[in-house]
């Protein structure tokens, strides 16, 4: 483990240690809404990632590896041996990432709304230019042309397009340059013996629930929870439904 960071972190709750990573460019707090359904019976860690929130962005590419082991070193700094890990999207990639240099530490992973394929090399190339782009000009643009797209749900918007501006240039470069080098997730999560949620929502704009289905189809011990006319913030836009299946994983 190098070059890691002492995150930002919130922890609410008692009971089974549950680890929540949001994706990108957003911060922990897309993860409140499911509180007062999972604090009675989890205790909730929500860190703020590399580069986002209140967590420092150092300089450099944020590698998925990188990002899974500053989750590792709050775990360590919490005392907190196994857990149950959930991603939401980018978060999703680092949970991966997570799964696979700390096996042991994982008791249940979820995936929300993501996915284990690598960028297809146009899409990597886009996020290097998309990320010269930002270095330049900042993060206006980006969260523009994000923001619409990650919920159908007009109340939504803007407080995540709030969230999206709050992020720091270096901290939407850094997670760009990283998610554009990860690695294909696929075959590792394939042969995972872990108990392996999906949730997706039928409407994501960003993660068509098609891709979800076929992954879903190769888990050995998996469950997809499909949320009825949410986008990609199934969090934000059903949060009883994904804290429901977030307990069930608990509970395995
Ligand atoms: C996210 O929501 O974390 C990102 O949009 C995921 C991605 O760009 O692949």
């Amino acid at each position: 483990m190098n070059q890691t960071i002492n995150l930002y972190y919130q922890e609410r709750g008692s009971g089974s240690p549950l680890v929540l990573l949001h994706g990108f460019p957003l911060d922990h707090t897309i993860w409140n809404p499911l509180l007062p359904f999972l604090t009675p019976r989890a205790r909730v860690i929500t860190p703020d990632l590399r580069g986002h929130g209140r967590s420092p962005a150092p300089q450099g590419s944020y590698s998925m590896g990188l990002i899974a082991d500053d989750v590792a070193a709050l775990l360590d700094r919490l005392q907190v041996e196994r857990c149950v890990l959930a991603g939401h999207s980018m978060g999703g990639y680092a949970a991966l990432a997570f799964a696979r240099a700390y096996p042991g530490r994982l008791s249940a992973l979820a995936l929300v709304a993501s996915h284990a394929s690598a960028d297809a090399p146009e899409r990597a190339q886009g996020r290097l230019d998309e990320a010269e782009q930002v270095a330049q000009a900042g993060t206006a643009q980006l969260v523009d042309g994000m923001a619409g797209r990650l919920t159908a749900d007009p109340d939504l918007v803007e407080p995540l397009r709030q969230i999206m501006a709050r992020t720091p240039r270096q901290g939407v470069v850094g997670a760009l340059q990283g998610m554009a080098a990860r690695e294909d997730a696929n075959d590792f999560l394939a042969d995972l013996d872990l108990p392996v949620l999906l949730v997706a929502g039928d409407q994501d704009a960003i993660i068509p629930l098609e891709r979800t289905r076929a992954l879903a189809a190769r888990l050995q011990r998996g469950r997809l929870v499909v949320v009825p006319g949410a986008g990609h913030m199934p969090m934000l836009e059903n949060p009883q439904v994904v804290a429901q299946a977030l307990l069930e994983l608990i509970t395995q």
